[in-house]
């Protein structure tokens, strides 16, 4: 197809703390890190074809999708659903070519299909400001995944800081860059089990917290004396987002101290509570974060994103061997745009 040319980047995201708040408005520190989508982009000009045509070096079958896009949900290959979601959210009617590669393990809890997302809607000529591009992601994510997922992956994605981790107000979806503790390096690292029955499990603790908050209000509010209204399941999913919520308040003050062993200690809490009270983990992964916890020169691990398989993130003295960690070392990065 002749027409100009261009190349976007989309980072993924690696979540310090903050898991499953993010639907209730909690707090969050995740970061957006140097794995990530590239898509090289030929846009059609003059006679535009009513068509999107997209390679993906982690695909076998290309995706074709003709505009206006009408349904998603059952189209097929199943990664042609979320290029298509976004184009169905921004109302595309201009055809492009476009070769995708990415450097993200996919399925892994570092958010391959946010970073996806954000890439095709930069290929696709979007040009607003990080939260309404995050916001349409977002949108486009539930659309073609019917995850009803929150606002953090697209969020930290689109307003990525280079050299920082970014503290995101899930209510009022304001973010603040957070330096993290001098000396300190993040790798992730993947249990070997790919996330499995994500999808319902998520809806069911979406659920879970919502039938919580119509007993106590809202859980970002709600104080631990609270608690007692509750009974069973609904009150250990509300013990874990508000300790949660207050882990990541102790976390941004630790970072800004410079305090890696207090950021540390609170990763691992952070881990026992998902596991137990938000029941989001398994045994490998305990295990895999087990193992991180226990190897000198490490601060803290926990498991992270939605559970249920993939990776555990863990912060780790940037003077120990990459190799005794395992996995990626990963450095904050800055947000998803045009690279040339
Ligand atoms: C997934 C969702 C996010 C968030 C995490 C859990 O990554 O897309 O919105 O809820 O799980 O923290």
């Amino acid at each position: 197809m002749p027409g100009e040319t261009l190349t976007v980047f989309a980072p993924g995201r690696v979540n310090l703390i903050g898991d499953h708040v993010d639907y209730v408005g909690g707090l969050v520190l995740p970061m957006a890190v140097d794995l990530g989508t590239t898509i090289r982009v030929t846009r059609a000009v003059g006679d535009v074809p009513q068509l999107v045509r997209l390679r993906s070096d982690s695909e076998p079958e290309a995706a074709t999708i003709e505009l206006p896009v009408g349904a998603v949900s059952d189209r097929s290959p199943v990664w042609s659903r979320y290029p298509a979601a976004v184009m169905a959210e921004m109302g595309t009617t201009h055809g492009f070519e476009g070769d995708v590669t990415t450097t993200l393990p996919v399925g892994a809890g570092l958010s391959s299909s946010a970073s996806l997302e954000i890439a095709v809607a930069l290929a696709a000529g979007f040009t607003g400001p990080p939260l309404e591009l995050a916001r349409l992601c977002q949108r486009a994510e539930q659309r073609a995944s019917g995850v009803p997922c929150g606002i953090m992956d697209q969020l930290s994605i689109a307003a990525g800081v280079a050299g920082s981790a970014l503290l995101i107000d899930c209510r009022d979806e304001t973010v603040k860059p957070v330096a993290l503790p001098d000396g300190v390096a993040v790798h992730a690292v993947h249990c070997g089990v790919s996330r499995r029955l994500a999808g319902s499990e998520y809806a069911d603790r979406r659920a879970d917290c919502e039938a919580a908050e119509r007993t106590i209000g809202p859980l970002r509010d709600a104080t631990f004396d609270r608690l007692s209204e509750l009974d069973g399941i609904e009150q250990r999913r509300a013990r874990h987002v508000i300790t949660e919520i207050g882990r990541v308040r102790s976390a941004v003050d630790a970072a800004t101290a410079g305090d890696a062993a207090t950021f540390g200690r609170l990763m691992n809490e952070s881990h026992a509570s998902l596991r137990d009270d938000f029941e989001v983990s398994i045994p490998e992964l305990d295990q895999l974060v087990e193992r991180l916890q226990s190897t000198p020169g490490v601060h803290g691990a926990r498991m992270t994103g939605a559970g249920f398989g993939g990776c555990a993130v863990a912060m780790v003295d940037a003077g120990v061997d990459p190799a005794r960690i395992g996995g990626w070392r990963l450095s904050p990065s800055a947000g998803a745009g045009i690279v040339n």
